[in-house]
């Protein structure tokens, strides 16, 4: 069966670099923030592609403590006319993301993107298992936006508790299947995102397989949760991309400061050949 291509996959649209205005950034939960950004001549972005966000709005003097951009997974975008608006949900994790919190609409904030390779698409009539914690729920929203209405896609949210969630509404409008696993049970079924893998490999399909077809996995989020997701997934021969989240301090090459091991030896930069692999070729035992 044919692999499938992204509308203008391979194409490589060209990054830019652009002071973008700040439109919104509210608060929607404990620790998570949604950006709306408008960028300027946005060339578009595929799913999983990133960009590297300046810590905090540009003042008048330019930022430089801290120095360093911060890697923000493209959420969504809506395009009118030659600009875009962004939407980037982050969690407050330290002074980058905290500065980014208090950007006000109308200040500015540098970016430079779309960066990355992105999620391959599944291949035609394959099943689609998208499993994202933490930061990476928001990697994979575009992926499962594109894919719903052409693809069974099951989404599989795992959290430590109900307020980690994010996103969970936009998600649903998709009318896509979406499981939520918490480790206290606040939301959806008490357990790990793991367990839902496995029982949506092996159990009752739910009516969304397509008989004849393939499976494959998407994952982003905590190492350990991915690494799990690669050994499930490899266990039963199902293919599985992992979209790594690893720091980063250029995103586009130069400080080599992202580089993941992997199984052959040797090391990929995530910013450049990833963030998304297929997760069999990543050495997770050395992966920090
Ligand atoms: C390709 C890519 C896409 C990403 N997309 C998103 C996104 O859409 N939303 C979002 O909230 N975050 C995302 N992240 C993670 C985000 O870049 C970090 O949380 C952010 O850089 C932290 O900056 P800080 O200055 O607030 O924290 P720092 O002060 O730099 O660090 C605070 C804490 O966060 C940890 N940390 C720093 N960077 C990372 C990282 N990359 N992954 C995990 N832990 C980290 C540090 O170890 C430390 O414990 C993404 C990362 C990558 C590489
Ligand atoms: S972040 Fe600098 S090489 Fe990847």
């Amino acid at each position: 069966m044919a692999e499938e291509i992204w509308e203008g996959y391979g194409e490589g649209v060209a990054p830019i670099r652009a002071e973008a205005e700040v439109v919104r950034n509210v608060r929607e939960g404990p620790s998570s923030w949604r950006l709306v950004l408008r960028v300027p001549g946005w060339p578009g972005f595929l799913p999983g592609q990133f960009a590297m966000l300046s810590a905090g709005a540009q003042q008048a003097a330019r930022r430089t403590d801290p120095l360093l951009p911060r890697p923000m997974a493209v959420y969504r975008a809506a395009t009118g006319g030659d600009q875009s608006d962004l939407e980037i949900l982050y969690k407050c994790v330290g002074r980058g993301t905290a500065l980014l919190a208090e950007a006000l609409p109308g200040q500015r904030v540098a970016i430079v993107g779309p960066l990355g390779k992105a999620f391959r698409p599944p291949r035609s009539g394959e099943r689609v298992i998208i499993v994202a914690g933490g930061t990476g729920i928001a990697s994979v929203y575009e992926l499962a936006a594109r894919l719903a209405g052409s693809h069974p896609v099951e989404v599989l949210f795992g959290a430590r508790t109900a307020s980690d969630l994010m996103a969970v509404e936009d998600f649903e409008a998709l009318e896509i299947s979406l499981r939520v696993a918490t480790e206290d049970g606040s939301a959806g079924v008490r357990g790990v995102v793991t367990d839902l893998l496995e029982s949506a490999l092996d159990g009752p399909t739910r009516g969304v397989d397509v008989p004849g077809s393939g499976r494959r996995v998407y994952v982003c989020g905590p190492t350990a949760m991915m690494r799990r997701c690669a050994e499930i997934a490899s266990r039963r021969e199902v293919p599985c991309v992992a979209a790594l989240e690893n720091t980063m301090a250029c995103g586009f090459g130069v400080c080599l400061g992202c580089a993941a091991p992997l199984q052959e030896g040797g090391y990929a930069l995530v910013c450049l050949d990833g963030p998304a692999f297929d997760a069999a070729s990543i050495d997770w035992e050395r992966l920090p």
